[in-house]
């Protein structure tokens, strides 16, 4: 076993595809201006599987969630469901959809509709996840486990509107939503962009803690390459709308094929060069010095 599995997440046997694209395109306006944001790519997820997509900015990461979501139509190519085509026409199927394929954004804010107090946020799910006709009590009963999941008190938070949280607790929020939801599929796009390095590794946690517990397939977009490769099973790597390299994370890190690939792990040798970790020793001498230590 070398240093670098040994700091990896534990490994699953998976075969059971879930979502699969074919030739996905997204153009953006017509004729001369057309912007081809996603650009025929094709990807299969499986259950329990993490998956990270990573690139630059406005490589189309954003764009192909919107599509998988149905936020966005989808130009070209199509998605399947278990073998499937998607159903989307209906607000049933719609729905449908949205039970097993969710997301979470990179800015929080969005997520919510300002006028809706939390508990309704909440309730919400409850809603979509077909138990409307809970009693109260038993639905209260819901929100605080889901709540008490991500540490946050709901007997605190009803009553309050989503804008009245912290940009930290509200990310949990969002966590709390996925909690009672249970979707096969979650989408993260930048999920721990507004929280400090500990709540960063905590909210991290929750979601491998839902991986584990619900096999949940879990879609990471990102532009941090060390996170992909600590957490994923397989990495895409995004360039230009298209996906230029992908395969286990241990072969495009360790082993990566395409020069943008190698380019972007250039800023990080730290991953795959493990005599780098002495460096550590380095840094808690100068920590000490630096704060006056004697040692
Ligand atoms: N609603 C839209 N209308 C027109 N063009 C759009 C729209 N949304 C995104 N684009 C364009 O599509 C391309 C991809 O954008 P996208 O938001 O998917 O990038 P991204 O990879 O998510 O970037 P970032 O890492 O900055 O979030 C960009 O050229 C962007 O300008
Ligand atoms: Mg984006």
């Amino acid at each position: 076993m070398t240093e670098t599995d040994r700091v990896k997440v534990k490994r699953r046997e998976l075969t059971d595809t879930f979502l699969e694209g074919k030739n996905m395109s997204k153009v953006y306006g017509m004729g001369r201006k057309a912007n081809r944001a996603v650009d025929n790519v094709n990807f299969k997820f499986r259950r329990g599987e993490i998956v990270s997509i990573v690139g630059e900015s406005g490589s189309g990461k954003t764009t192909l969630a919107k599509m998988i979501l149905g936020l966005t139509s989808i130009t070209e190519g199509q998605l399947e469901v278990h073998g499937q085509p998607r159903a989307f026409g209906t607000t049933a199927e719609k729905r449908e959809y949205w039970k097993n394929i969710q997301a979470i954004f990179q800015d929080p804010f969005s997520t919510y509709n300002v006028f809706s107090k939390i508990d309704k946020v909440l309730l919400n799910c409850i809603e979509l996840r077909g138990q409307k006709n809970l009693p109260y009590a038993q639905k209260v009963e819901i929100m605080t486990e889901a709540c008490s999941f991500v540490n946050l008190r709901f007997a605190e938070l009803t009553n309050k509107y989503p804008f009245e949280l912290s940009g930290g607790q509200m990310q949990r929020l969002m966590i709390a939503r996925i909690y009672i939801l249970k979707p096969k599929l979650l989408i993260a796009d930048e999920p721990t962009s507004m929280v400090d390095a500990c709540s960063r590794a905590t909210i991290l946690d929750m979601l491998l803690k839902l991986r584990d517990e619900e096999d949940m397939t879990i879609v990471f977009i990102t532009h941090d390459i060390g996170l992909a490769y600590y957490v994923s099973d397989t990495i895409y790597i995004m360039k230009s709308g298209q996906f230029v390299e992908q395969g286990t994370s241990d072969e495009v890190i360790l082993n990566p094929k395409s020069d943008y690939t190698k380019r972007l792990l250039s800023d990080v040798p730290s991953i795959y060069e493990p005599w780098d970790l002495s460096s550590d020793d380095v840094e808690e001498d100068e920590f000490a010095a630096a704060s006056g230590g004697d040692s």
